[in-house]
Protein backbone atom coordinates (compact mmCIF):
# COMPACT_ATOMS: atom_id res chain seq x y z
CA UNK A 1 0.00 0.00 0.00
CA UNK A 2 0.78 3.64 -0.53
CA UNK A 3 1.67 5.62 2.57
CA UNK A 4 0.46 9.04 1.30
CA UNK A 5 -2.89 9.97 0.67
CA UNK A 6 -2.31 12.82 -2.13
CA UNK A 7 -5.37 15.13 -2.07
CA UNK A 8 -5.21 17.48 -4.66
CA UNK A 9 -6.00 20.88 -3.70
CA UNK A 10 -5.21 23.12 -7.53
CA UNK A 11 -4.17 21.50 -10.53
CA UNK A 12 -3.01 24.18 -12.35
CA UNK A 13 -0.21 22.73 -13.77
CA UNK A 14 0.28 20.88 -17.07
CA UNK A 15 3.83 20.60 -17.16
CA UNK A 16 5.59 17.51 -17.76
CA UNK A 17 7.38 16.21 -14.23
CA UNK A 18 10.76 17.51 -13.48
CA UNK A 19 10.81 14.62 -10.41
CA UNK A 20 9.22 11.24 -10.85
CA UNK A 21 9.21 8.97 -7.26
CA UNK A 22 8.33 5.57 -7.63
CA UNK A 23 8.16 3.00 -4.95
CA UNK A 24 10.19 4.63 -2.54
CA UNK A 25 10.99 3.30 0.57
CA UNK A 26 13.29 3.79 3.37
CA UNK A 27 14.24 1.51 6.25
CA UNK A 28 16.58 2.59 9.04
CA UNK A 29 18.71 -0.42 10.57
CA UNK A 30 18.06 -0.13 14.58
CA UNK A 31 21.04 -2.36 15.79
CA UNK A 32 20.93 -1.55 19.14
CA UNK A 33 17.05 -2.57 18.87
CA UNK A 34 17.43 -5.60 16.78
CA UNK A 35 14.92 -3.97 14.18
CA UNK A 36 14.58 -2.25 11.37
CA UNK A 37 12.57 1.15 11.35
CA UNK A 38 9.97 1.71 8.32
CA UNK A 39 10.35 5.88 7.31
CA UNK A 40 8.07 5.40 4.31
CA UNK A 41 6.97 2.35 2.09
CA UNK A 42 5.78 2.67 -1.56
CA UNK A 43 5.75 5.85 -2.08
CA UNK A 44 5.26 7.45 -5.31
CA UNK A 45 4.33 10.95 -7.07
CA UNK A 46 5.28 13.13 -9.42
CA UNK A 47 6.42 17.26 -9.56
CA UNK A 48 6.33 19.71 -12.21
CA UNK A 49 7.88 22.65 -13.04
CA UNK A 50 6.41 25.34 -10.68
CA UNK A 51 4.32 23.09 -8.97
CA UNK A 52 4.46 23.44 -4.55
CA UNK A 53 3.89 20.32 -2.61
CA UNK A 54 3.47 20.62 0.73
CA UNK A 55 4.58 17.22 2.47
CA UNK A 56 2.63 16.76 6.02
CA UNK A 57 2.05 14.19 8.94
CA UNK A 58 3.00 14.17 12.66
CA UNK A 59 6.16 14.46 14.47
CA UNK A 60 8.77 11.40 13.49
CA UNK A 61 6.38 10.36 10.17
CA UNK A 62 9.49 10.62 8.09
CA UNK A 63 9.17 14.05 6.46
CA UNK A 64 12.92 15.48 6.75
CA UNK A 65 13.63 11.72 6.10
CA UNK A 66 11.98 11.86 2.38
CA UNK A 67 13.65 15.15 1.92
CA UNK A 68 17.11 14.16 2.55
CA UNK A 69 16.20 10.69 0.29
CA UNK A 70 15.45 12.89 -2.30
CA UNK A 71 18.38 15.18 -1.67
CA UNK A 72 20.43 11.77 -1.58
CA UNK A 73 21.75 12.25 1.96
CA UNK A 74 20.02 8.74 2.55
CA UNK A 75 20.06 6.26 0.04
CA UNK A 76 16.10 4.67 -0.27
CA UNK A 77 16.23 0.80 0.26
CA UNK A 78 14.04 0.49 -3.13
CA UNK A 79 12.49 2.38 -6.01
CA UNK A 80 13.35 5.33 -7.96
CA UNK A 81 13.83 9.14 -8.42
CA UNK A 82 14.25 10.14 -11.84
CA UNK A 83 14.89 13.47 -12.01
CA UNK A 84 15.01 15.44 -15.11
CA UNK A 85 18.29 17.17 -15.73
CA UNK A 86 19.29 20.02 -17.71
CA UNK A 87 21.45 17.09 -19.17
CA UNK A 88 19.01 14.40 -19.21
CA UNK A 89 16.96 12.12 -16.95
CA UNK A 90 19.14 10.43 -14.09
CA UNK A 91 17.88 8.04 -11.10
CA UNK A 92 19.28 10.22 -8.03
CA UNK A 93 18.68 6.73 -6.28
CA UNK A 94 21.48 5.01 -8.02
CA UNK A 95 23.18 8.53 -9.54
CA UNK A 96 27.03 8.41 -8.94
CA UNK A 97 27.72 10.69 -5.89
CA UNK A 98 29.97 13.09 -8.39
CA UNK A 99 26.81 13.79 -10.50
CA UNK A 100 24.74 14.21 -6.91
CA UNK A 101 27.38 16.81 -6.24
CA UNK A 102 27.46 18.27 -9.92
CA UNK A 103 23.42 18.85 -9.61
CA UNK A 104 23.35 20.18 -6.16
CA UNK A 105 25.61 23.01 -7.01
CA UNK A 106 23.28 23.92 -10.18
CA UNK A 107 19.73 22.69 -9.62
CA UNK A 108 18.41 21.27 -6.73
CA UNK A 109 18.40 22.71 -3.54
CA UNK A 110 17.76 21.95 0.31
CA UNK A 111 16.89 24.58 2.64
CA UNK A 112 16.69 23.64 6.47
CA UNK A 113 16.25 26.03 9.77
CA UNK A 114 20.06 25.48 10.32
CA UNK A 115 23.09 27.31 8.62
CA UNK A 116 26.36 25.20 8.83
CA UNK A 117 28.49 28.88 10.16
CA UNK A 118 32.24 28.79 9.32
CA UNK A 119 34.42 30.11 11.69
CA UNK A 120 35.91 33.58 10.06
CA UNK A 121 34.03 33.81 7.54
CA UNK A 122 32.07 36.64 6.87
CA UNK A 123 27.82 36.35 6.93
CA UNK A 124 27.92 38.35 3.34
CA UNK A 125 30.36 35.82 1.72
CA UNK A 126 28.43 32.94 3.01
CA UNK A 127 25.24 34.20 1.11
CA UNK A 128 27.49 34.82 -2.36
CA UNK A 129 29.25 31.75 -2.32
CA UNK A 130 26.71 30.20 -4.65
CA UNK A 131 27.05 32.72 -6.81
CA UNK A 132 30.74 33.25 -6.84
CA UNK A 133 30.72 29.31 -7.83
CA UNK A 134 27.90 29.77 -10.49
CA UNK A 135 30.61 31.80 -12.13
CA UNK A 136 29.42 35.65 -11.04
CA UNK A 137 32.16 38.36 -10.00
CA UNK A 138 32.59 38.86 -6.35
CA UNK A 139 31.38 42.44 -6.66
CA UNK A 140 28.13 40.80 -8.56
CA UNK A 141 27.51 38.43 -5.91
CA UNK A 142 28.06 40.26 -2.90
CA UNK A 143 25.95 43.22 -3.96
CA UNK A 144 23.49 40.13 -4.45
CA UNK A 145 24.38 38.73 -1.28
CA UNK A 146 23.73 42.29 0.21
CA UNK A 147 20.25 42.61 -0.88
CA UNK A 148 19.31 38.99 0.40
CA UNK A 149 20.56 39.69 3.73
CA UNK A 150 18.63 42.97 3.24
CA UNK A 151 15.35 41.63 2.69
CA UNK A 152 15.08 39.07 5.44
CA UNK A 153 16.02 41.49 7.80
CA UNK A 154 20.15 40.66 9.18
CA UNK A 155 20.88 44.17 10.31
CA UNK A 156 23.67 46.04 7.89
CA UNK A 157 26.03 45.87 10.61
CA UNK A 158 26.20 42.05 10.92
CA UNK A 159 26.99 41.73 7.02
CA UNK A 160 30.55 41.97 7.57
CA UNK A 161 30.47 39.76 10.95
CA UNK A 162 30.82 36.05 11.49
CA UNK A 163 27.65 34.31 11.94
CA UNK A 164 29.37 31.76 13.85
CA UNK A 165 28.48 34.33 16.87
CA UNK A 166 24.72 35.23 15.70
CA UNK A 167 21.34 34.46 17.37
CA UNK A 168 19.80 30.96 16.10
CA UNK A 169 17.21 33.74 13.89
CA UNK A 170 20.05 35.56 12.56
CA UNK A 171 21.71 32.50 11.35
CA UNK A 172 18.65 31.17 9.82
CA UNK A 173 18.07 34.34 7.81
CA UNK A 174 21.47 34.00 6.93
CA UNK A 175 21.09 30.77 6.00
CA UNK A 176 17.55 31.37 3.89
CA UNK A 177 19.71 34.02 2.22
CA UNK A 178 22.46 31.92 1.07
CA UNK A 179 19.60 29.18 0.12
CA UNK A 180 17.50 31.22 -2.07
CA UNK A 181 19.77 33.63 -3.90
CA UNK A 182 20.59 31.35 -6.91
CA UNK A 183 17.24 29.63 -8.36
CA UNK A 184 17.57 26.35 -8.37
CA UNK A 185 15.22 23.96 -10.46
CA UNK A 186 14.04 21.97 -7.80
CA UNK A 187 13.96 23.07 -4.21
CA UNK A 188 13.71 20.97 -1.23
CA UNK A 189 12.42 22.69 1.95
CA UNK A 190 12.28 21.14 5.72
CA UNK A 191 10.71 23.27 8.13
CA UNK A 192 12.44 26.87 6.58
CA UNK A 193 9.79 29.50 8.53
CA UNK A 194 10.40 27.69 12.30
CA UNK A 195 11.48 30.44 14.86
CA UNK A 196 11.75 33.39 11.95
CA UNK A 197 9.79 36.60 12.95
CA UNK A 198 7.13 37.69 11.11
CA UNK A 199 9.20 40.08 8.49
CA UNK A 200 11.48 37.38 7.54
CA UNK A 201 8.55 34.92 6.82
CA UNK A 202 6.93 37.18 4.55
CA UNK A 203 9.92 37.64 2.61
CA UNK A 204 10.34 34.52 2.97
CA UNK A 205 7.06 33.39 1.28
CA UNK A 206 7.51 36.26 -1.50
CA UNK A 207 11.01 34.89 -2.76
CA UNK A 208 8.78 31.30 -3.18
CA UNK A 209 5.72 32.75 -4.67
CA UNK A 210 8.86 34.34 -7.23
CA UNK A 211 10.60 31.20 -7.46
CA UNK A 212 7.30 29.35 -7.95
CA UNK A 213 6.61 31.55 -11.25
CA UNK A 214 9.84 31.51 -12.39
CA UNK A 215 9.06 27.43 -12.78
CA UNK A 216 11.14 26.18 -9.98
CA UNK A 217 9.47 23.55 -8.33
CA UNK A 218 9.11 22.99 -4.52
CA UNK A 219 8.68 20.31 -2.05
CA UNK A 220 8.79 21.88 0.85
CA UNK A 221 7.20 20.53 4.98
CA UNK A 222 6.72 24.00 6.85
CA UNK A 223 5.93 24.82 10.37
CA UNK A 224 3.49 27.54 9.46
CA UNK A 225 1.81 25.96 6.71
CA UNK A 226 -0.68 28.47 6.67
CA UNK A 227 1.71 31.36 5.01
CA UNK A 228 2.39 29.10 2.24
CA UNK A 229 -1.33 28.32 1.60
CA UNK A 230 -1.94 30.27 -1.27
CA UNK A 231 1.28 28.86 -3.07
CA UNK A 232 0.24 24.69 -2.48
CA UNK A 233 -1.12 22.81 -5.48
CA UNK A 234 -0.78 19.19 -3.92
CA UNK A 235 -0.42 17.96 -0.22
CA UNK A 236 1.20 14.52 0.43
CA UNK A 237 0.56 13.32 4.48
CA UNK A 238 2.56 10.38 5.44
CA UNK A 239 1.50 8.03 7.95
CA UNK A 240 2.90 6.66 10.90
CA UNK A 241 4.83 3.33 10.59
CA UNK A 242 4.93 0.80 13.03
CA UNK A 243 8.61 -0.76 14.07
CA UNK A 244 9.16 -4.38 12.24
CA UNK A 245 11.47 -7.31 13.40
CA UNK A 246 14.89 -7.32 11.30
CA UNK A 247 14.46 -10.18 8.74
N1 LIG B 1 19.63 8.58 10.79
C1 LIG B 1 18.63 7.95 11.38
N2 LIG B 1 18.80 6.75 11.96
C2 LIG B 1 17.78 6.09 12.56
N3 LIG B 1 16.52 6.57 12.62
C3 LIG B 1 16.30 7.76 12.05
C4 LIG B 1 17.32 8.52 11.42
N4 LIG B 1 16.78 9.66 10.94
C5 LIG B 1 15.49 9.62 11.27
N5 LIG B 1 15.20 8.49 11.94
C6 LIG B 1 13.89 8.09 12.43
O1 LIG B 1 12.99 8.11 11.32
C7 LIG B 1 11.73 8.61 11.73
C8 LIG B 1 11.35 9.78 10.86
O2 LIG B 1 12.17 10.88 11.21
P1 LIG B 1 12.02 12.27 10.48
O3 LIG B 1 13.06 13.16 11.05
O4 LIG B 1 12.04 12.03 9.03
O5 LIG B 1 10.56 12.72 10.95
P2 LIG B 1 9.76 14.04 10.63
O6 LIG B 1 8.47 13.65 10.00
O7 LIG B 1 10.63 14.98 9.85
O8 LIG B 1 9.47 14.60 12.09
P3 LIG B 1 9.37 16.11 12.66
O9 LIG B 1 8.00 16.60 12.30
O10 LIG B 1 9.56 15.93 14.13
O11 LIG B 1 10.47 16.92 12.02
C9 LIG B 1 11.85 8.95 13.22
O12 LIG B 1 11.27 7.92 13.95
C10 LIG B 1 13.34 9.05 13.46
O13 LIG B 1 13.67 8.64 14.77
MG1 LIG C 1 11.46 16.85 10.30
Amino acid sequence: MPTPSNSSTRNCNQMPPILTVEGLTKTFQMHHLGQSLMAFEDLSFTVSPGEFLLLSGPNGVGKSTLLRTLYRSYLPVAGQIRYDSREGVIDLAQAADIDIAHLRRTEIGFVTQFLTARPRVPAEDIVAEPLRLAGHSRDDALKEACHWLKTFGVKQDLWRAYPTTFSGGEQQKVNLARALILPQRLLLLDEPTASLDVGAREALVTRLADLKSQGVAMIGVFHHAADVAHLIDRDIRLKPKELSDVA
